[in-house]
């Protein structure tokens, strides 16, 4: 196990009615007015807006919205916020929604703070220091954001120091270990009733994504964090077949909920090197075919992927069969063997929950893999991931695996 710095002080409050408390959670952090960051509708339609809104008034803010956050959210509408935060005077922004949601929300309390462009700490020219404190109200279990200190934002159009358009978007996540974890974050399984099986699939493959890429790991002697992640993977599996047979379950959408929290808050990866290559190769997915949502295309590259490092370095890969999916070796059997097979469970479990597992299933025809595979180390450098090191052959094969 490798020495390690854990620090997550986001206080989380979980359970019914907790929306309700927001005023009084926001006040502890002095100030008189908020933005309220929303995405497309789905917020306003279950009341959780309003509630929220209503609870702040009630403990002396006004409030500000910013509304019509789209799924991959790109740079416009933080440079629309962080004008709203600038002009009203804002103490404190409150996202309510999911990762798109709350990464604005992220993105607009860094920039609000500084003098150049918010994008200048995407793109490694600047160190995140300071931000404004965010608050959450999540209304779907998947990215994690409420948890995490990480904000994943798409830069529509990439342009020289002259202002012309050197490249299509990017998306890149900026990862800080505290600055941008959320103050407090509201966790009521019941706003996430309202969910269509789509984007529980989704955020059911992303939550299990967020541990493979730290479980993968070549770091020896993690056994705590290793038993942490396999429980956690093992509760997903069974709390996600109930809650996709059973979508008004409320004890089934709690698991899930709180699941999804403790994948991505960095406890999976104490002690350890992580992966993250997964990731990496679907961002350039959703960055250029923003029609396609994170935990979908995830749930096409996770398998690939695995079955391409599990044939140079099947060790861990086999672990996780017979740990998590249950695999029991047939004598004789070799590590490839035994990863393989839990690989083919694993895929039959997304497959099941209604994921897709290649390009065309994304509605992505005639993908332009050598760009994509281009982008992908332009940003992310010759080699990426740790499990195994991939460079552009590799990656070219494994995008070519969702043919
Ligand atoms: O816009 P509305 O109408 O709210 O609809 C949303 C959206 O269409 C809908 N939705 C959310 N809650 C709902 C609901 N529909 C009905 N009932 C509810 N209770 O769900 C759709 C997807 O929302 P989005 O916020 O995009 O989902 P998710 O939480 O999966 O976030 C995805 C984004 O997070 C990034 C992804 O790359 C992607 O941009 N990630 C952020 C991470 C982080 N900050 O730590 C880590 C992740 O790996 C990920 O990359
Ligand atoms: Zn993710």
């Amino acid at each position: 196990m490798d020495n390690f710095v854990y620090y997550a002080p986001t206080k989380f409050v979980f359970g019914r009615y907790t929306e309700k408390r927001i005023g009084e959670l926001a006040k502890e952090f002095g100030g008189t007015r908020a933005l309220v960051v929303y995405g497309g509708g789905s917020a306003v339609r279950s009341g959780a807006v309003g509630r929220a809104v209503r609870s702040l008034h009630a403990a002396g803010f006004d409030t500000f919205n910013l509304e019509g956050i789209q799924p991959n959210p790109a740079d416009d509408r933080v440079r629309e916020g962080i004008e709203l935060v600038r002009m009203h005077d804002i103490d404190i922004i409150i996202a309510v929604g999911g990762g798109s949601v709350i990464d604005t929300a992220k993105a607009i309390a860094l920039g609000a703070l500084y003098d150049g462009d918010f994008w200048d700490f995407y793109c490694g020219k600047a160190t995140p220091e300071r931000a404004l404190p965010v608050g959450v109200v999540l209304t779907i279990p998947a990215a994690g954001s409420e948890g995490s200190g990480n904000s994943v934002i798409t830069l529509r159009e990439v342009r020289n120091e002259d202002g012309e358009v050197v490249s299509g978007p990017v998306k890149l996540s900026l990862r800080t270990e505290s600055v941008l974890r959320p103050k407090f974050a509201i966790m009521n399984p019941e706003l996430t009733l309202t969910l269509p099986a789509w984007q529980t699939a989704c955020g059911i493959v992303d939550m299990m994504a967020h541990i493979f890429e730290r479980y993968f790991s070549n770091t020896p002697d993690c056994e705590v964090t290793d038993r942490v992640a396999e429980g956690l993977l093992k509760a997903i599996v069974c709390e996600g077949r109930r809650v996709m047979e059973s979508p008004d379950d409320y004890q089934a959408r709690a698991n899930i909920m709180w699941a999804a929290t403790l994948a991505h808050n960095g406890i999976c990866g104490t002690g350890r090197r992580e992966d993250w290559s997964s990731h990496f190769i679907e961002h350039e997915i959703s960055a250029v075919y923003p029609d396609v949502a994170h935990g979908a295309g995830l749930a096409a590259v996770i398998p690939a992927w695995m079955e391409y490092v599990a044939a140079k370095n099947p060790g861990k890969v086999a672990q996780f069969a017979e740990r998590v999916m249950d695999v029991v070796p047939a004598p004789g059997s070799v590590p490839v063997d035994i990863a393989l097979e839990g690989i083919a469970r694993l895929r039959s479990f997304f497959l099941n929950i209604g994921m897709p597992s290649d390009f065309a299933g994304l509605g992505v025809i005639d993908p332009d893999i050598p760009a994509l595979v281009e982008a992908l180390h332009m940003h992310k450098g010759e080699s990426i991931g740790n499990y195994v090191p991939l460079t552009a052959r590799d990656t070219k094969a494994i995008y070519m695996a969702l043919m």
